[in-house]
């Protein structure tokens, strides 16, 4: 099989290759609710390389590898040789020999960057300190699924409140490529950087979209279509205290249902998971009906099994099948 490319930055795919990747998603996720198999990754293997624990980015690729017939080894901190007796470069030589697929969840990006050099199979990131491109990809299939009514993706205002974390920076890129409106709702020193707002400049450009970053709550969240959040600590190793860093985003930043009411009326609450409740997002909100954060979690394995088709070489003869099955 010819090696397509990787996706270890979220701005790896066009917005073209990202409405494929959607259609995918939906419609192996069609087919197999309706019940009918899919074994297009029959004998295949995924290799997952995991520096970090996780629940979603785990099981759904896990998951996936399963419904699609094929096999995921999980390779956990201390289970292989990486980092320790053997150099990256290493380890991804010898699990393109032993595998198809490799994805892998780091600390630093350059070690998923390390990863795709060294490998001659395709790699996904499963997310580094710089960003998670396979949320991102769930989190649009999800706007997709509930987008309002009359409205296209370029028509959404998408605010992201709090820290500038790697899911910011992933959704920034995502919603800037795709043409729809990105605002940052966050304080300074925890804004997304110079680099991030140059690469939102061009994707703007090319695409329609804008890009605000701001500390003001009504500016932001003023006819607001998804309002997106992610916790406030605990993500990096050199960071502020737990509590140094409330002081920051308490209570200005988290997502109540005064700002829920202050956006646009049918507007749905997001966020990548897992949450810490009451802190970033109120229960009141996290469990009302504007929120989807479980169909994004659900999402995350219908973004896996079409990045393991596209990857596998197996996109066209996917949706042959599930055409034929849907009778479409
Ligand atoms: N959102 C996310 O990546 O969840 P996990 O850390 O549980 O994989």
């Amino acid at each position: 099989m010819a090696r397509v490319k990787d996706y270890v930055d979220t701005q790896d795919f066009t917005k073209e290759e990202i409405l494929d990747m959607i259609n995918l998603g939906l419609l192996v996720k069609e087919n197999l609710k309706k019940g009918y198999p899919l074994n297009v990754l029959y004998h295949k293997t995924l290799g997952m390389i995991f520096e970090q624990s996780s629940t979603r980015t785990r099981v759904s690729f896990e998951t996936a590898m399963t419904q699609l017939g094929g096999h995921a080894q999980y390779l956990a901190p201390g289970q292989i040789q990486l980092g320790g007796h053997e150099t990256l470069g290493d380890t991804a030589k010898v699990l393109s020999r032993l595998t198809d697929i490799l994805m892998a969840r780091v600390q630093k990006h350059e070690s998923i960057e390390n990863l795709a050099k060294y490998s001659s199979i395709p790699v996904i990131n499963g997310m580094s300190d710089y960003n998670h491109p396979t949320q991102e990809l769930g989190d649009i299939i999800t706007m997709f699924e509930h987008m309002p009514e009359g409205k296209k993706i370029e028509d959404c205002k998408v605010v992201f409140v709090g820290d500038a974390t790697q899911v910011c920076a992933s959704l920034m890129m995502m919603i800037t490529k795709m043409g729809g409106h990105f605002v940052h709702f966050g304080p300074k020193g925890f804004q997304l950087n110079e680099h991030f707002q140059k690469i939102a400049e061009e994707n703007c450009k090319k695409s329609g979209g804008t890009f605000l970053i701001t500390e003001d709550e009504d500016e932001a969240i003023k006819d607001a279509d998804f309002i997106y959040t992610d916790v406030w600590y605990g993500l990096y190793e050199a960071e502020l205290s737990e509590e140094e860093r409330m002081k920051i985003f308490y209570p200005k930043y988290q997502v109540d249902m005064e700002m829920i009411k202050k956006a646009s009326k049918n507007v749905k609450f997001m966020h990548c998971l897992p949450a810490k409740r009451n802190e970033e997002v109120t229960d009141e909100v996290i469990d009302s009906d504007y929120s989807i954060v479980f169909d994004e979690a659900e999402n995350r394995l219908t973004a896996m099994r079409a990045l393991l088709i596209y990857f596998m070489d197996k996109q066209e003869e996917t949706i042959e099948i599930c055409n034929k099955n849907l009778g479409k």
